[in-house]
């Protein structure tokens, strides 16, 4: 199998080297974090100093970062340049409330792009290609971030978006796209539309996929490989370290490899806290290396995962994760879109009329996601005109769908005929099965 390099020496620079290239750039984001407001107090109230860090094994006295923390810190706290070096915001879907906001300078964008091509190179896009994005542009990163990646290789760029599934495929075959990006429930569903359409899914020139932003199993790549007779390549990142980009699978598809030259990787038991033995399950933690507007340090992703050992035959010397086993938390992720329960609690209880219960029901049908929300209202909804019932179910949907991103099924029910929510009732049912 060929092994394709964007940049030959620092993918295969020898474990020793990186660590030293690691320890250097660990200490100086610690000096850039040390002028963001956030980081200036956290570190002088622990004593932090970046002359203290002697080797990468010190990264444990230094303090995890959380998505709370980014919250609370809304929305300039952990910034650590003067805002007019800062040319891009990014947030990730998910937060109540205040979004959890990040910022670039041009340098970050610069870099996160090249991240990006080295992903994509890697497992072959070139030039000649005809790249069409299919993940949704704006607040996220897969959309821009992909974009501009393709675009640094030279590929021919088509920002499709998300959705509109006819003209997806009519663009497919215009344009002659030879490589997508795509969320793996998203492809499934996409083959049933080619189907609809009396198209096979194999008569396109795509020959690879690019496939994130949501978890999937290896069977559904394979099937999703079946179906189009494509590659199909696991791409993994978070806004809070860029977006995508941050790991991504070679031509051997036998792990994701982790760009450790730009983060710093650990994997830690999140009930004690204390780094797991390599090779082992754990949620992983990163702390950003080169990002200058708003550096994190040891980040808690609350996805799970492992390292996998030992060298991959592609020569790349960063290490490999497998792909993401779950999460550590209750947030969900539909149609690519990462929604808490929390954020459906807290908006029903601002409506006049609903009461104390609701119960999330995830489905999966023809591979397309949908969400019901099942909630209970005053008794008296029922009692009289039904047009009062129907007004309130299209006021929750128009509230849930501006606060979570996605269209939910909403089903207004009589009191007391769900589960009660004290304690730790379960107040989501998750029935997709790929
Ligand atoms: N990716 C792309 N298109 C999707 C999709 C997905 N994950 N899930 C559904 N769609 C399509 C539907 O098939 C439908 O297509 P159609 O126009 O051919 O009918 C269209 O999007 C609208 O679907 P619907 O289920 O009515 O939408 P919604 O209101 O519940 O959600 C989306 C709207 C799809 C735009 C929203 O869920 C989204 O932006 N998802 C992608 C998020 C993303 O890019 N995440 C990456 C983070 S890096
Ligand atoms: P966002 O910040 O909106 O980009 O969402 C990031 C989250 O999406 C991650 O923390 C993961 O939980 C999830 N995610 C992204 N890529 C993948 C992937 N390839 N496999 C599984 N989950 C993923
Ligand atoms: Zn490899």
């Amino acid at each position: 199998m060929e092994s394709m390099f964007w940049e030959r020496e620092i993918e295969t620079l020898e474990r020793e080297e990186l660590e030293k290239l690691q320890l250097k750039r660990l200490k100086a984001t610690i000096r850039k974090a040390a002028k963001s407001p956030y980081y200036a107090r956290v570190f002088s109230e622990m004593g932090i100093k970046a002359e203290k860090i002697k080797s990468l094994a010190d990264v444990k006295h230094l303090p995890y970062t959380t998505k709370d923390d980014l919250r609370k810190q809304w929305p300039y706290g952990l910034v650590a340049v003067p805002r007019e070096k800062l040319v891009r915001m990014h947030s990730s879907s998910g937060t109540t409330g205040r979004a959890t906001v990040v910022f670039h300078t041009a340098k970050d964008i610069d870099k996160w792009t090249n991240l990006l091509a080295r992903c994509m190179y890697m497992v072959g896009l070139r030039k000649t290609d005809v790249f069409q994005n299919m993940m949704t542009y704006g607040l996220f990163t897969g959309g821009l971030g992909f974009h501009y990646g393709a675009e640094r290789i030279g590929a021919l760029v088509i920002p499709a978006g998300a959705g509109n599934s006819k003209r997806q495929i009519q663009l497919l075959f215009d344009f002659g796209t030879t490589a997508i990006h795509v969320i793996p429930s998203y492809a499934m569903h996409l083959a049933s539309v080619f189907e609809e359409m009396g198209l096979d899914p194999k008569s396109t020139q795509v020959r690879m996929a690019f496939i994130g932003a949501e978890p999937h199993s290896e069977k559904m790549r394979q099937r999703i490989e079946e179906i189009y007779g494509f590659k199909a390549y696991n791409s993994y990142g978070l806004s809070e370290m860029n977006g995508p980009g941050v790991a991504f699978e070679c031509p051997y598809q036998n792990g994701m490899h982790i760009w450790e030259d730009s983060f710093l990787v650990e994997v830690i038991d999140p009930k004690t806290l204390e780094p797991v033995p390599e090779g082992e399950q754990g949620e992983l933690v990163m702390t950003t290396l080169t990002r200058e507007g708003m550096p994190i340090i040891r980040y808690r992703t609350k996805d799970l995962t492992r390292i996998i050992s030992g060298p991959c035959p592609c020569g790349r010397t960063h290490r490999r994760i497998e792909r993401i086993m779950g999460r550590t938390d209750d947030m969900l992720i539909v149609k690519g879109v990462n929604i808490f329960p929390v954020q459906i609690e807290k908006r029903l209880l601002a409506v006049p009329g609903v009461g104390k219960n609701f119960l999330i029901i995830l489905e999966r049908e023809d591979y397309n996601d949908s969400m019901t929300v099942k909630v209970e209202v005053e008794r008296q909804y029922f009692q009289g005109d039904l047009g009062q019932l129907e007004k309130l179910r299209r006021k929750i949907t128009e509230e849930l769908k501006s606060e979570i991103l996605v269209t939910p099924k909403v089903d207004l029910v009589e009191p007391d005929s769900l589960p009660k929510s004290e304690g730790k009732a379960v107040r989501v049912i998750d029935n997709r099965k790929e």
